[in-house]
């Protein structure tokens, strides 16, 4: 057994996050505070586990692999200390606690934001026992995700666009996808993946931005607070153009296109790649196929 196999997967990615978060309050203590309370706190840490487990049946989990799942959750930790800020979500609860900037202030917030960001990169960009090649591509590909073309743009699309069906996706593509997207991507960049088997991870990871976004709206709807850590019955009220999928259609309408795409996800897992039944069962934890009230 390989000193990795020792360890379920979510834990080899608590594990070096941990010792991450251990620079994160060198020069300020209270910087590191705010970033540790977001990067470390109790998520689902599914986009990690997910990379994990992908790169588990496609060969086996490398130390590059795991500081890629870390750099993605990282990143994702930023987006959503962003994303809670009066100025965008005005969301006061995340995972269970007071959000980044209820806990520490607006202004150590973003700057705890940018800093989870920047250390992201520089982990992908110091990546162990990665080439030098693989780490360029790495920060190439994550930078591309978060910025203009990425995450930044979607979530200026949900913050000020209209909604409507067709936007609905690329807004999901765009704040959502890209991250699992790219989380797919540096899987293959480490693993040299054929570019076949490259495109048909990516279309995973796209789909699969769609169906997560549309149940996490979902959940502002039938879940409550003490199963999803955080504020529900946010979107709906939401003033302006916000309120994500539940803007664009009657519960119904909702619940059956979640239905229809969570059906595309599965058909897009009948590749080699997803062998095994260990990511058809963390999906259907995550993403059910049927939709309950207070799931
Ligand atoms: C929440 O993501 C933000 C969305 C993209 C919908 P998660 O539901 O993965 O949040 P955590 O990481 O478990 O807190
Ligand atoms: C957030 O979408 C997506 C991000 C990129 C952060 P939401 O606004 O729906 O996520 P929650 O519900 O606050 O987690
Ligand atoms: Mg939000
Ligand atoms: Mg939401």
């Amino acid at each position: 057994m390989t000193p990795k196999q020792q360890f379920p997967l979510r834990d080899l990615v608590e594990i070096r996050l941990a010792q991450i978060s251990g620079q994160f309050g060198v020069v300020s203590a209270p910087l590191g505070a705010a970033m540790s309370d977001a990067a470390l706190s109790p998520g689902k840490r599914f986009r990690a586990v997910l990379m994990l487990m992908v790169a588990e049946s496609s060969g086996g989990v490398c130390d590059a692999m795991v500081d890629a799942a870390c750099a993605v959750e990282m990143v994702h930790a930023a987006s959503l200390i962003f994303d809670d800020m009066p100025c965008m979500d005005d969301a006061r609860t995340r995972r269970g606690q007071p959000a980044t900037h209820v806990a520490h202030g607006e202004g150590r917030a973003v700057l705890a934001g940018i800093a989870l960001i920047t250390e992201a990169m520089r982990i992908l960009g110091e990546a162990r026992g990665a080439t030098p090649d693989q780490r360029a591509r790495l920060v190439a590909s994550m930078s591309r995700a978060m910025g203009p073309v990425g995450l930044c743009a979607g979530q200026d699309l949900d913050l000020h666009a209209p909604k409507d069906a067709a936007g609905i996706e690329r807004e999901q593509d765009l704040k959502t996808g890209v991250l699992f997207v790219a989380g797919l991507e540096m899987l293959s960049i480490i693993k040299g993946l054929d570019k076949a088997e490259t495109e048909q991870l990516m279309a995973f990871g796209r789909q699969l931005g769609r169906v997560f976004q549309s149940y996490d709206d979902l959940l502002d709807v039938i879940g409550d607070k003490a199963s999803t850590g955080k504020d529900t019955a946010r979107d709906t009220a939401a003033p302006g153009p916000k309120g994500g999928l539940m803007a664009v259609g009657q519960m119904g309408d909702v619940a059956q296109h979640y239905r229809a795409s969570r059906a595309q996800l599965d058909e897009l897992m009948r590749t080699r790649l997803f062998r095994g039944g260990q990511i058809a069962d963390l999906l259907a934890r995550v993403l059910p196929h049927d939709i309950r009230r207070s799931a």
